[in-house]
């Protein structure tokens, strides 16, 4: 374990010497040290057909909100005509697409740190497949202190599933406190 700690420390410091001293001819230092500092979140999407068929109803949740096993679970034809009440219905060669790309992107396959704990968090929790992200033991711990009026009694929110309504930045896949802002609470921070 150590020593595969030890190799993956290792390659990590080549790729970093190595992509650091292309960034810095590239487009500067500060530039890679955002870019590189953004790996702390979930990967944005970039899938344009994903980003078309999963945010008509809702933002388009990150595949790395959730693990791989639970993509499996939602994306495909029986479970999207009933996907949460409502018929999400894909053709085919979509639907394949769209499973195919959260799959390969889910939180279990990502390195970027969020994920990572979320995937952490899945695996040593005992229990049904996850469906919501909200649900997860991760997001749901993180939303505890929040009281009910600033959520489900808010206009402006409705529910803990749109995150993109507080997290400013959810679409870059950021979703620090320190760019939370919660409509009409300007203050919910004290
Ligand atoms: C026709 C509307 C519609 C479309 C299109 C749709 N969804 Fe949803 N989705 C919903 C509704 C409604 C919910 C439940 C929201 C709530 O409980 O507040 C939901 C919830 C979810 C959740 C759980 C969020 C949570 O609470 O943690 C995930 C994950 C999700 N959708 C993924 C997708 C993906 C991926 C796609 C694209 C293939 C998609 N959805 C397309 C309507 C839709
Ligand atoms: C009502 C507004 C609101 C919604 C909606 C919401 N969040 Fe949050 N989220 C917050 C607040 C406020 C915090 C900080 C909580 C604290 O520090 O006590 C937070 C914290 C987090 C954190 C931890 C941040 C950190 O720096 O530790 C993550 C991750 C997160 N949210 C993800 C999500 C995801 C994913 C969704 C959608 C499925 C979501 N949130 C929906 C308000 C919201």
């Amino acid at each position: 374990m150590m020593q595969r700690k030890l190799k993956v420390a290792a390659l990590l410091a080549v790729i970093l010497s190595a992509s650091s001293a292309y960034a810095v001819a590239e487009d500067g230092f500060w530039l890679w040290l955002v870019k590189f500092n953004r790996q702390k979140g979930v990967r944005p999407v970039t899938d344009k057909q994903y980003l078309e068929e999963c945010e008509g109803c809702h933002f388009a949740y990150q595949p790395g909100l959730l693990p791989a096993k639970s993509w499996e679970a939602l994306l495909n034809a029986d479970a999207l005509r009933k996907h949460f009440g409502v018929d999400a219905e894909l053709d085919n060669d979509t639907l394949k697409a769209i499973h195919d790309y959260a799959v390969d992107n889910a939180a279990d396959k990502s390195w970027y740190k969020r994920s990572r704990k979320i995937a952490v968090a899945v695996a040593t929790t005992e229990g049904p497949v996850p469906l919501r992200i909200t649900e997860l033991r991760y997001i749901s711990r993180k939303h505890r202190n929040i009281p009910e009026k600033m959520i489900k009694g808010n206009k402006g929110v409705k529910s803990l599933s749109f995150c993109d309504k507080c997290h400013t930045q959810a679409a870059d896949g950021v979703y620090d406190v320190d760019t939370v802002s919660i409509p009409n609470y300007p203050d919910w921070k004290e």
